[in-house]
């Protein structure tokens, strides 16, 4: 049997059509074959979020997917945040209210604060904090983070 497998996926708005080995992580892929390395690798188990990118529009780790999961889907990974308008919003907000510091948890922080603006739910502070709990932060202490996501989300409209 082939340990290779053919993977066809849209990643920030580009198709492309590959072969893998069938056993590449999702987050290896996006780093090591398409030079995508705004997505970080803190733990590699599920814990610290900084992996977090979009498939189909829902959050999720990326490695704890294979790469062939991807086959048909949509990604979206933090590139993609300056290419359009409302992500580079959530950019904005970040840097005035300081809400980074070496920056490796950013991205996993801005796949989710995107995802929150994007649903049809308004969030209360403390929804947003739950929302935000599953991504680690060694350096800034949350608070800051906190405030952007909260001045992000409090001005959103919900169609
Ligand atoms: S690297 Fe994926 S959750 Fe930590
Ligand atoms: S800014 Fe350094 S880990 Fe969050």
């Amino acid at each position: 049997m082939s340990n290779e497998i053919q993977l066809k996926t849209t990643v920030n708005g580009i198709e492309y059509d590959l072969t893998v080995p069938a056993r590449l992580l999702a987050s290896d892929f996006l780093r090591d074959n398409l030079n995508l390395t705004g997505t970080h690798v803190g733990c590699e188990h599920g814990i610290c979020g900084s992996c977090t990118i979009k498939i189909d529009g829902l959050t999720a780790r990326s490695c704890l997917k294979f790469a062939v999961q991807l086959d048909g889907k949509k990604v979206e990974t933090v590139e993609s945040f300056k290419k359009k308008p409302e992500t580079r919003n959530i950019l904005e907000k970040f840097k005035a209210h300081h809400s980074l510091q070496c920056g490796f948890c950013t991205p996993g922080f801005l796949m989710i604060i995107d995802e929150l603006l994007k649903s049809k739910i308004k969030f209360s502070e403390n929804e947003i904090r739950e929302a935000l709990s599953g991504n680690l932060c060694r350096c800034t202490g949350y608070e800051n983070i906190i405030k952007a996501a909260n001045e992000i989300l409090a001005h959103k409209e919900i169609k």
